[in-house]
C-alpha cells in the first residue's frame, strides 16, 4: 500500500511539474514575442534641428526620421545621447544598433562603419562676430583661431590648415560661446544649427560663402542585416513624403 501510495505521488509530482515546465515556457515566449524589439540610436543631442532636448525629449529631424523609421520596421526607439566622436565606437561595438547625428558621408568613416543612402544634404558654414570681424572669407581662416566640434567634418577640414589654431569642443555650443567671448575668431559648423546659434545668441552671424556641401546618412555596422531594411524604409518615407513634412517642421524655408 505504501508503495502505491508514493508511486501515486511521485506520479503527481512529476505531471505538475511538467505542467508548470510547459505553462512557464509557453508565457515566456507569449511576452517575448509581444515585446517590441528595441533599437539604440547613438546620437550626440546638441544640435538643432536635427537632434536637441525639448525638457527632457530629444527632439529633432533625425530623431522624428529615425522613429518614422522604427515604425514602419515594427522596432521601438530608444535614443543614446553621447559625445559626437563617440558615435561610431559605439556602432561597431554593438553598444548602438545605428548612429544618426547630422552626420556626413565620408571615405574614412566608410572605413569602419556602412552608410544608408542620404537623407539630406548640408553645408558647412564659418560664423564669426558681426562687427570687426577678423574672419571675412575661407581664405581669412589660413591664419585664424578656428573653433570645432571635436571630431566633426568641420574639425577635419580646418585641421588641413596649417597655420591656424584649433579649438576643439565637446559640443558645437561649447565652440559658440568661445566665439562670443572672444577666444576665438569663427566657428565652422554645419549650417543649420549654425542658424540656430545665430537664433540664440547676439553679435554673431554667418558668412555667405559655404565652406563645403556635404550628405548626412545614417550609420550602422559594417554588415548589418538593417542597412538594407532602412533603405527600403528611408525610401518609402521619401515617396510618400514623411521626411519632407518633418524637414518643413523643423527648418521653415
Ligand atoms: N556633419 C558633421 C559631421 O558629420 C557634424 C555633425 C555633428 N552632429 C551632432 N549631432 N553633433 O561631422
Amino acid at each position: 500500500m505504501k508503495k502505491i501510495i508514493s508511486l501515486v505521488l511521485v506520479a503527481v509530482f512529476v505531471c505538475s511539474c511538467a505542467f508548470c515546465l510547459t505553462a512557464c515556457g509557453g508565457s515566456a515566449d507569449n511576452n517575448s514575442s509581444a515585446e517590441v524589439k528595441e533599437l539604440h540610436m547613438a546620437t550626440n543631442a546638441f544640435f538643432e534641428p536635427y537632434e536637441y532636448y525639448k525638457g527632457k525629449k530629444i527632439v529633432g529631424i533625425d530623431a522624428e526620421i529615425a522613429e518614422a523609421i522604427c515604425d514602419k520596421l515594427g522596432y521601438k526607439l530608444v535614443i543614446d545621447d553621447m559625445d559626437f566622436d563617440s558615435i561610431i565606437t559605439a556602432v561597431t561595438s554593438g553598444k548602438a544598433d545605428f548612429g544618426m547625428a547630422g552626420m556626413t558621408v565620408t571615405d574614412e568613416r566608410k572605413e569602419s562603419v556602412d552608410f544608408t543612402n542620404s537623407y539630406a544634404t548640408a553645408t558647412q558654414v564659418i560664423i564669426v562676430p558681426e562687427k570687426d570681424s577678423k574672419v571675412n572669407n575661407s581664405k581669412d581662416l589660413e591664419k585664424a583661431s578656428i573653433g570645432v566640434q571635436l571630431g566633426t567634418t568641420g574639425d577635419i577640414y580646418v585641421s588641413d590648415l596649417k597655420d591656424a589654431k584649433i579649438e576643439r569642443f565637446n559640443k558645437g555650443a561649447d565652440a559658440v560661446l568661445a566665439l562670443t567671448q572672444k577666444k576665438v575668431d569663427a566657428v565652422v559648423i554645419d549650417r543649420e544649427p549654425a542658424k540656430a546659434f545665430v537664433k540664440q545668441n547676439e553679435g554673431i552671424k554667418i558668412l555667405d560663402e559655404p565652406f563645403a556641401d556635404e550628405d548626412y546618412a545614417i550609420c550602422l555596422a559594417k554588415g548589418s542585416e538593417l542597412t538594407e531594411k532602412f533603405n527600403d524604409a528611408l525610401k518609402e518615407l521619401k515617396a510618400d513624403g514623411t521626411i519632407d513634412k518633418i524637414v518643413d517642421k523643423y527648418i521653415g524655408e
